[in-house]
């Protein structure tokens, strides 16, 4: 039997589809979700749930005691556009969350961490195709510094405490089980919603922006083979890169309308596009590939049929 595991924002765009699969690979009882609110009917029938706010050491604490947990994936945290508007309270989630959980390790009342990176660690001074593991960051986003600062804790307290932190730096995520929020990468998940509902989409990024992005079901697929892999294969501390597909909204649209063939796509870019430009428009994810065996799945023409077919089903 899997040790009990607790997934902190569990009702997210990723923690849903993260909670599930794990519910299924180790049992319903042995995950346990928790938010600072409740999330979607799938996500909250599945198995146990704490309303629980990461930045509360004790509340956090206080589940770790109870269920015995052994692992905690924290998947909450203030994503890039939103974290303009609120730079405090993103630094405040962001990293008091991490620090709680970074220190239950420490103190040996958990064995094991996933925390998530992000490819808003670099900055407008970074090589921008194929972006190595190891460059120039300097994030010139407040979501980008809080992961960036996360970075350098994990790696420190794996150093010098023996900390078992794992991480990956996820490209935007596209699924259609849970919508993101707050991201700048969405728009790659908003315009699938919109052609099948309104047969069109204004983008809030302009047409040739670049980024790097990657289905659901590879992050769920990455994390989980990540936290499965023996320690000593484990040789980044800080975050691996971590690379599905680079597209641009254009060409987004482009393999909508193979579908939807009067599908129409207009630009009107907003504060958004600045945060998008000082990000990679590819990723070199050859560390990955190299120490955990990492491979995508999933192209853009696999995503955008996927995307399609799923939510035509739930938009019936
Ligand atoms: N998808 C995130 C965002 O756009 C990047 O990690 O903020």
């Amino acid at each position: 039997m899997h040790k009990p595991i607790l997934i902190i924002g569990a009702c997210g765009q990723i923690g849903t589809e993260l909670t599930i699969e794990l519910r299924s690979k180790y049992g319903a009882e042995n995950v346990i979700a928790s938010d600072i609110r409740e999330g979607g009917e799938a996500l909250m029938q599945s198995g146990p749930f704490e309303l629980l706010d990461a930045t509360d050491y004790e509340a956090v604490e206080d589940v770790v005691m109870h269920y015995e947990i052994d692992e905690v994936y924290l998947m909450a945290a203030m994503l890039s556009a939103t974290a303009e508007k609120f730079p405090m309270r993103a630094w405040n989630l962001n990293m008091n969350s991490l620090f709680n959980v970074l220190n239950l390790a420490k103190e040996k009342k958990i064995t094991k961490v996933f925390w998530p990176s992000s490819i808003a660690v670099f900055g407008p001074n970074t090589p921008k195709e194929n972006t190595p593991q190891s460059t120039i960051m300097e994030p010139s986003t407040v979501y980008g510094i809080s992961k960036q600062s996360g970075e350098r804790w994990c790696e420190y307290y794996h150093k010098k405490y023996g900390v078992d932190v794992r991480s990956v730096r996820y490209p935007g995520l596209i699924s259609w089980k849970t919508m993101p929020g707050g991201g700048t990468t969405d728009y790659a998940v908003e315009i699938y919603h919109e052609a099948l509902k309104k047969g069109g989409y204004e983008c809030f990024l302009d047409g040739n922006t670049q980024l790097p992005m990657m289905y659901m079901d590879d992050a769920i697929r990455a994390t989980i083979n990540l936290m499965d892999c023996p320690t000593e294969n484990i040789k980044v501390r800080s975050s691996y890169n971590l690379g599905g597909m680079s597209f641009t909204p254009k060409q987004m649209a482009d393999s909508i309308t193979q579908h939807i063939p009067d599908f129409e796509i207009t630009y009107a870019p907003d504060f958004r596009q600045e945060i998008a430009d000082s990000w990679p428009s590819s990723i070199d994810d050859s560390a990955a590939r190299e120490e955990w065996d990492w491979e995508p799945r999933f192209n853009l023409e696999q995503t955008t049929i996927e995307m399609l077919d799923n939510l035509k089903t739930i938009q019936k």
